[in-house]
């Protein structure tokens, strides 16, 4: 047995050092070589999403998933079982746009039925508000609305579809169906809607919306994405308490990737999620199921363990496990954006789940 040290260099306890070695364990948690444990699963229904984000896809020619390679309801709840008996305590709906898959209330209700700590969907918002009283009477617990401007030509512009009174609707009708808190996810990008920070700031403020920026990851469709468009999390933060002092919330140990300041004055809360340039790969606690059946330990390694081939030549749920456990035991400590041999992933965001 060969012993490597690995040092996990990013935000967040544990910042141990520790064998990267050992065998893969077979019973237990999902746990990876650095001591990782998965706790949290998001699954991703559809690949197929009705806006065009320019952070994400191109405004025409994306190309979707042929149907047939599509998992099943069936197929997601078998391997959202074998998660949840592999210690698995929340699970996260995504897309693309979740909402675009036709019957996505049943798929929450038989998800919720396993028994999750915590069912929670992220939308963009634009098929929600006739259906949020049905999904979270069908057990969802939460949603992540995505609004990248509070200016309606400029969401427009950015989203290239749907409307921003639409969306703003949505996050009502989310809170009217007890989904809170809502949080509302913004990707900054500079020279587009960076001077919108403080409007989002005030936002959290008036509305209690827990308002989310993100750092713009290299994950759009296009291949555009480049350094100088991102706007951090420490500016953000900077920027904000310039007119409204922040008091971070302490989440010691906690695996969330947001970073969580409330106004000093108890008057709202906001997050940052600074992916590229304060990664918490060391905390990470995220395995994923794309919509045509991989399992992904990262967002941004292209390996992939197809759970799909497993389900479709008759794989029992113990073969479903191991690959589950292969998987988290095959990732790697970080995502390595900031190193030289940085390659972008092959899929793009909407097509891993966000
Ligand atoms: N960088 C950062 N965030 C992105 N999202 C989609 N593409 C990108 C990107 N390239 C966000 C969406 C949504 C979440 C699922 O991921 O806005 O909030
Ligand atoms: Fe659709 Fe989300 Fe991508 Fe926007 S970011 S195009 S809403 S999948």
């Amino acid at each position: 047995m060969t012993t490597a040290r690995v040092a996990i260099v990013s935000r967040g306890a544990p910042l141990t050092v520790r064998d990267a070695a050992g065998e893969m364990p077979t019973d237990g948690p999902l746990v990876d070589r650095y001591g990782r444990v998965h706790d949290d699963l998001r699954l991703s229904v559809t690949d197929r999403c009705n806006l065009r984000c320019i952070y994400c896809m191109p405004n025409e020619g994306m190309t979707f998933l042929p149907r047939a390679q599509i998992l099943s309801f069936e197929e997601i709840v078998r391997v959202a079982a074998v998660a949840r008996d592999l210690g698995v305590r929340s699970v996260r709906l995504t897309g693309g746009e979740p909402l675009v898959r036709r019957g996505l209330r049943d798929l929450v209700e038989r998800i919720a039925e396993l028994g999750f700590d915590d069912v929670a969907l992220t939308t963009n918002g634009i098929l929600l508000a006739p259906i949020a009283k049905d999904l979270a009477a069908a057990g969802l617990r939460r949603v992540n609305v995505s609004c990248d401007s509070l200016r309606p030509e400029r969401f427009e512009a950015i989203r290239r579809r749907g409307e921003l009174e639409v969306v703003l609707s949505a996050m009502a009708a989310a809170e009217a169906a007890g989904l809170t808190p809502v949080k509302v996810n913004v990707v900054l990008l500079r020279g587009r809607n960076d001077d919108e920070i403080l409007d989002f700031a005030a936002f959290a403020r008036d509305t209690g919306r827990v308002v989310r920026f993100i750092e713009y990851m290299p994950l759009d469709a296009q291949g555009e994405w480049d350094r100088d468009q991102l706007v951090s999390g420490r500016e953000v933060v900077e920027r904000i308490e310039q007119v409204w002092p922040l008091v971070p919330v302490q989440q010691p140990g906690d695996p969330a990737p947001a970073d969580r300041y409330r106004f000093a004055d108890e008057i709202g809360e906001i997050g940052v999620i600074s992916t590229v340039t304060e990664p918490f790969c060391g905390t990470c606690n995220r395995l994923r199921l794309t919509s045509d059946g991989a399992i992904r330990n990262c967002l941004f390694s292209d390996a992939e363990h197809s759970v799909r081939e497993v389900l479709r030549s008759g794989g029992d749920d113990e073969d479903v496990a191991m690959l589950l456990r292969r998987a988290v035991w095959g990732k790697l400590p970080g995502h390595g954006i900031n190193e030289p041999g940085f390659l972008r992933p092959r899929r793009s965001m909407s097509m891993i789940g966000g």
